[in-house]
């Protein structure tokens, strides 16, 4: 038998070497919500279609609910290496770029339909590098869907929130928002909701009615406001350390199945918008307030002044082509 100047037969290295090749890359997704919701089933999604496509080549091992790294860790994490995947709600993103802030802007966008035209528009696209120069890569975004507001008492209009002291994600347009409307902003994490409000230590908090659902908000919350005043949408991000990295045909094959997977949550959030509305009505632990049209005339007149604040911000533009986006 052939050996090398070490003494190993040839087969011993080629069985060796292919061995080092088969170990699979590792990619680690956090993220904060269950996974019966929007963004934990794109998750399941995209492993499953890893797993089809890229076997022994990319193994996706998925963090829900904060397990690993809650949202205010997850980019930090992102660039040291520690995960791989995470795509926080837009309104996450203050320290690596203010331009994402146009996204919480109240009463931006009408409907879904104009968000998700707007992110597809050149400038929601340019959006997407806006995280390049901090060493992220923005792959996409996902929705979840309108935000609703819920709280101990009932909001009607924008008097009623006066005082209360409001749960928001960390952004500076959501707490601008809340104090448009005399109430106290407080932002904290999402792992952190529901035992706050439980513990009544705050009154209220604002998010989707899948999140709502899926973390029981809607049974330590006497009055839900079926508002539709603010977008949580999504953004999936990596490093660009580890994507750069990855062969070609890994990284075509990861943004394929990523794309995919994007598909299926945003059809899984739009079901949701709806029958997760459905199921806290149906549950009568709280009291679904539907406002009339001159009421939510209200809290827009109310809290559309934080635009002008943040105008110079997010870039007179880019504000110009997000409020186009909501005509056809
Ligand atoms: C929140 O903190 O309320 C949301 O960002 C959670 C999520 O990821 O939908």
């Amino acid at each position: 038998m052939k050996k090398t100047l070490l003494g190993l037969t040839t087969a011993a290295i080629l069985s060796f070497s292919m061995a080092v090749q088969a170990a699979p890359i590792k990619l680690k997704f956090s993220h904060v919500v269950a996974e019966n919701t929007p963004k934990g089933q794109m998750a399941i999604e995209f492993k499953k279609l890893v797993a089809e496509r890229l076997k022994g080549k990319v193994e996706v091992e998925i963090y829900p609910n904060g397990q690993l790294f809650g949202d205010n860790k997850v980019l930090e994490a992102l660039l040291l290496g520690d995960v791989q995947l995470a795509s926080p709600s837009l309104s996450k993103f203050k320290k690596y770029t203010k331009k994402l802030q146009v996204f919480d802007l109240p009463f931006l966008f009408d409907d879904m339909a104009a968000a998700e035209r707007f992110q597809s528009s050149d400038a929601g696209q340019a959006l997407l590098k806006s995280v390049e120069k901090k060493g992220l890569i923005g792959l996409g975004y996902m929705h979840n869907g309108m935000k609703q507001m819920s709280a101990s008492k009932p909001l009607h209009v924008p008097a009623d929130a006066k005082g209360l002291k409001f749960r928001i994600m960390s952004s500076d347009v959501l707490s601008a928002q809340f104090k448009a409307v005399g109430a106290t902003p407080l932002k904290k994490p999402y792992s952190e909701v529901f035992t706050l409000l439980q513990t009544k230590a705050i009154d209220g908090q604002e998010n989707t009615w899948s999140n709502i659902h899926s973390k029981k908000f809607y049974e330590v919350q006497d009055n839900i406001t079926s508002s539709d005043h603010g977008l949580l949408d999504y953004m999936v991000v990596t490093s660009a350390e580890f994507w750069n990295g990855l062969d070609a045909d890994v990284r075509t094959e990861l943004k394929k199945a990523l794309d995919e997977a994007v598909v299926l949550g945003n059809k899984v959030a739009a079901e949701k918008s709806m029958s997760d509305k459905q199921a806290i009505i149906d549950s009568k632990r709280t009291n679904v307030i539907e406002l009339s049209k001159e009421e939510r005339q209200k809290w827009k007149d109310a809290m559309k002044p934080v635009w002008k604040e943040f105008e110079d911000i997010v870039g007179k533009d880019l504000l110009a082509a997000a409020i186009a986006a909501n005509k056809e």
